[in-house]
């Protein structure tokens, strides 16, 4: 199993601050990969650079050995690699459903096309409402399909957030704090989600977690960040053991 994404020597600059500063990593395809880090350390600017939300001030990203750099989001959204919070925000007076399947980018957006291929794009909504309501039953959303999104517990809406993901089919997911605000039980079950769905569709997770016990009974790496630099990479064991991440999280670094 290969690479499926890399960068190389990745920078972005806010003015005088360098929020990522030479960011060289690397996820293998099918893996779980962890990015921890003290607040502010660059994270969320990392995942915003990958997805093309900023354009890298230097560096290469590479997504399946391609470049991706330059990208516009719906660009890299269409390669495959798929952010949750990328997506518009959950529509609360939606109903759960309708806010998955809106997360698709859908052929009949544009007016005509709609009135020429109606009987298609019918077939298509179809399909698309089958593959949404899959989605739900497989995230325990499937009661809540007809509710209004804003019935929902933070928990569910997390998870409605991982839903409107999946329902692009994407090759690898971006999670950034998936578990914030969320009870303990419930941040179980979206990591075993996530474990279920790299098994079963070969999915590929990176992901931000503040919760460092919970994310480390499922990585198979894990990257530490620290103002805007990666300064440690490992397995679980080894990057928990590693003087220079106990330094900062210690916070005397
Ligand atoms: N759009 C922006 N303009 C200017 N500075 C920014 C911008 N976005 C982020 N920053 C700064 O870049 C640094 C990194 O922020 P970032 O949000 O990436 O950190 P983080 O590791 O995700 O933190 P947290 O764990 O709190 O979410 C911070 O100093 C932040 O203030
Ligand atoms: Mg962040």
């Amino acid at each position: 199993m290969g690479s499926i994404l890399n960068t190389d020597n990745l920078v972005k600059r806010f003015g005088g601050l360098t929020a990522v500063d030479k960011v060289t990593l690397n996820v293998e395809e099918e893996s779980i990969v962890g990015l921890i880090g003290p607040n502010g350390s660059g994270k969320t600017t990392l995942f915003n650079v990958l997805t093309g939300v900023y354009r890298p001030d230097a560096g290469k990203i590479f997504f399946r050995r391609e470049r991706i750099d330059g990208l516009q989001p719906h660009q890299v959204y269409i390669k495959g690699l798929v952010r949750t919070f990328q997506t518009p925000k959950i529509i609360q007076k939606m109903t759960v459903l309708d806010n998955v399947m809106l997360a698709v980018r859908n052929p009949g957006e544009s007016l005509l096309a709609a009135l020429f291929r109606r009987r298609r794009w019918m077939g298509f909504e179809n399909r698309l409402r089958e593959r949404a309501l899959e989605i739900l039953r497989f995230l325990g959303l499937d009661k809540h399909a007809y509710t209004p999104a804003s019935e929902l517990s933070g928990g569910q809406m997390k998870l409605l957030e991982i839903a409107r993901a999946l329902i692009s089919e994407p090759k690898m997911m971006l999670l950034d704090e998936p578990t914030a605000g969320v009870n303990p039980v419930l941040a179980y079950t979206i990591f075993d989600r996530v474990e279920e769905l790299r098994k079963r569709f070969g999915i590929t997770f990176f992901i931000i977690e503040h919760r460092i016990e919970l994310l480390m009974k499922y990585v198979d790496k894990v990257y530490v960040m620290h103002q805007g630099k990666l300064i440690a990479e490992g397995g679980p064991n080894d990057v928990m053991n590693n003087p220079d991440v106990v330094k900062v999280y210690l916070g005397s670094v």
